[in-house]
């Protein structure tokens, strides 16, 4: 093992000893809640347990005028502010979502992506701050957000619990899929993992659009599963992606030159270096050119420059592109 990939892991299971106790201390902390929610049940009563217990919804909402916390907005009926409880609020708001992009969202759908992309629409008046209940520290299961959305729709509506657990729409399951994803990737949160993507990848990654295509497309790259993507960005030689190839070539004048071959033509070829220059080489100058099949040109050296908690937001980022438009 290298050091860096050491350093990792030994990160990793300090980072994940400190959750664990952390979790321990609130929960010890907060005491007077319902019970802890290890068998959390999929009904507003469970989600009522979640929000003024583990899901520390309460620190940043209140509902009506249970709770007294204003940084998020009012779930209840309160004052001239929140005319509507968060049920039928959810219904106008879906109607807003649907026209936005040009899905048919339900009050429900509105529900589960507020809690599974909360950036996607942010309650004006408020700064885009809520929390990704999802990712640590909170860590919420999928479950148990059902739940809280069961909770939440009972305030001033019906609960259609088909819609929220047994039969999501389409629009519910595809967010479904991103909680999942994220809980399956350690929990990471794959809005501030974009970031890290930006600052530190995409200067040779394309993502929707996005970036730079020196290394492969990762807009699709879901398909191959959280173990090799964690690996590929832990150990980038391990496995080198077909098409993506380091070459070394040794010049008669004594230069070397390695890069990705980007163009093979006539009697040039071009070698793109992990910088993005481009070397267009005389064939007839080449003394020696060999492909190194144990080296990437993707950095080794990429996890010094990440925190554990870069590694598993961007870790969350890449589980989550599954190469389907978002239909904005
Ligand atoms: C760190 C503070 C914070 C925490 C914790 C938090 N939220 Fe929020 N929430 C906000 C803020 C701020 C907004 C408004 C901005 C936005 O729309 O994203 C918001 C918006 C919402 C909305 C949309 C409200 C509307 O009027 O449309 C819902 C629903 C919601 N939160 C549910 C929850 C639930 C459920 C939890 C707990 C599992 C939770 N929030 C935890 C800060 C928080
Ligand atoms: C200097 C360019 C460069 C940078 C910066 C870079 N990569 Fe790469 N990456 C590559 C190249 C080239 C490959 C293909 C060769 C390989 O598989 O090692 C690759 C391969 C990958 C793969 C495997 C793709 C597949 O389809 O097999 C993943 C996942 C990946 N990179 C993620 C990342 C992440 C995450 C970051 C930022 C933290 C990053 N890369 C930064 C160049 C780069």
């Amino acid at each position: 093992m290298s050091n860096a990939v050491f350093k990792v892991f030994l990160f990793l299971l300090l980072v994940l000893g400190a959750f664990l106790w952390v979790g321990h201390a609130i929960t010890g902390l907060t005491g007077g809640e319902k019970k802890s929610s290890a068998v959390v049940e999929v009904t507003p009563e469970g989600g009522e347990a979640i929000y003024w217990g583990k899901g520390r919804c309460f620190t940043c909402h209140s509902v009506g005028d249970r709770g007294s916390a204003v940084r998020g907005p009012n779930h209840g009926e309160f004052g001239e502010k929140f005319p509507l409880s968060m049920g039928p609020r959810a219904a106008e708001r879906a109607k807003e979502r649907s026209e936005k992009t040009g899905e048919e969202f339900t009050a429900v759908d509105y529900m589960v992506e507020s809690l599974a992309d909360p950036g996607a629409y942010v309650v004006k008046g408020y700064k885009n701050e809520m929390a990704v209940v999802y990712a640590p520290p909170i860590s919420l299961s999928l479950k148990e957000i059902k739940a809280v959305v069961a909770y939440l729709m009972v305030q001033g509506a019906d609960a259609d619990m088909a819609a929220i657990d047994t039969e999501p729409s389409e629009i519910s399951a595809r967010f479904y899929g991103r909680i999942a994803a994220a809980s399956a990737a350690g929990g990471g949160d794959p809005g501030k993992g974009q970031e890290v993507f930006e600052d530190n990848c995409s200067e040779c990654h394309m993502i929707a659009g996005e970036g730079e295509e020196l290394g492969p497309n990762l807009s699709a790259i879901s398909k191959k599963g959280v173990k090799f993507i964690s690996e590929s960005i832990l150990r980038p030689s391990k496995e080198i992606a077909p098409g993506f190839e380091t070459f070394q070539v040794v010049m008669k004048d004594g230069r070397k030159h390695a890069g990705l071959k980007t163009r093979d033509e006539g009697g040039e070829i071009d070698i793109t270096k992990a910088n993005g220059d481009v070397e267009t080489l005389e064939k007839t100058e080449i003394k020696e050119i060999a492909e190194n099949k144990d080296k990437s040109i993707m950095p080794e050296d990429l996890t010094e420059a990440l925190t554990v908690k870069d590694y598993q937001d961007v870790l969350s980022y890449l589980v989550m592109q599954k190469g389907e438009q978002k239909g904005e």
